[in-house]
């Protein structure tokens, strides 16, 4: 599907690095056909050097010349680069927006055409192909612009496609949820000191328990509630540490954070829009 089409990267960092290398390994199009830009030219070097893509670091001309525009720069970058390369694009142009919290509308707003936009909202296990992102259609996207977008998310990771009025939330959830889960880990991995097992196997530990629980609800499809049923005997170590669980409002808490952060990225995404 973008075996013909050419990226340009706008804004290189960390999430854009991982997008880079997951269509470079799956040979999603070949390296030549992305242009990856940002400022400094050391780390542009680096780029080049590391996935065989071309770099730039004038924006303009990398717009000029793609079918597809990757924003990535910090949303707090976002109006300089939007105002940067208003009036340059045409409508035949698809634009993706990793930019958290700025809208399909405001994207085309600030470029100042209607071309396709499709907003995406990736997380950091991008990095090892793991992530979890959902996809959205600006109103003047179409299903092949959302399937393109698909394309470029599906190599480093899960994707998949929810109305924009649902992007807050899911990164109030997957977003931001690594972080709940590397904190999760890490109390599991004090926890497991406490009672006596050295810190570092202690690590491998629960980051595998993590990892493989996670695995099997998605591979199993099944209810995480019916997994963790399967393990529970009666009157054993599972069950007494639920009861604790419960009574100290682990599941509230989680579900707290969550509203928490989906709240503050309805916040910010107002702040952007003023
Ligand atoms: N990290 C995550 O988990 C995550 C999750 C979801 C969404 N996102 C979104 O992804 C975007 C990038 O996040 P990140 O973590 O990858 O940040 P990052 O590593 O700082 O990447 C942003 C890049 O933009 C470049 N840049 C700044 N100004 C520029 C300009 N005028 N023209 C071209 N490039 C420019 C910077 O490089 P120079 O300084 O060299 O220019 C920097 O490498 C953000 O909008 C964020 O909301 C991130």
């Amino acid at each position: 599907m973008l075996k013909n089409q050419t990226i340009a990267v706008i804004g290189a960092g960390h999430m854009a690095g991982a997008m880079i290398g997951g269509m470079v390994r799956s040979k999603l199009l070949p390296p030549k056909s992305i242009v990856a830009t940002r400022r400094s030219q050391e780390a542009l070097e680096e780029l080049r050097k590391k996935w065989g893509i071309r770099v730039s670091t004038d924006n303009k001309k990398a717009v000029a010349e793609a079918d597809i525009i990757i924003l990535a720069v910090k949303p707090q970058m976002a109006k300089k680069v939007l105002e940067d390369l208003a009036g340059l694009l045409s409508k035949d142009q698809l634009v993706i927006s990793v930019m958290a919290g700025i809208t399909t509308a405001a994207i085309n707003k600030g470029l100042r055409v209607d071309c396709p936009v499709v907003r995406a909202m990736p997380n950091t296990p991008c990095l090892v192909d793991a992530g979890a992102t959902a996809v959205c259609a600006g109103a003047h996207a179409c299903a092949k612009d959302l399937a393109k977008a698909e394309a470029v998310f599906g190599a480093v990771g899960l994707v998949v496609k929810l109305p924009e009025s649902a992007l807050d939330a899911v990164t109030g959830l997957s977003g931001s949820g690594p972080v709940y889960v590397y904190m999760v880990i890490e109390a599991m991995i004090d926890g497991g000191v406490k009672m006596g097992i050295p810190r570092s196997i202690a690590a491998k530990l629960a980051a595998q328990t993590v990892y493989g629980a996670a695995k099997l609800v998605l591979e199993t499809g099944k209810h995480p509630a019916l997994l963790k049923d399967d393990v529970t005997t009666p009157g054993g170590t599972a069950i007494t540490a639920i009861h604790v669980l419960e009574s100290k409002g682990l599941r509230s808490v989680l579900i707290d954070g969550v509203e928490a952060a989906t709240k503050r990225s309805m916040e910010l995404s107002r702040l952007f829009a003023e």
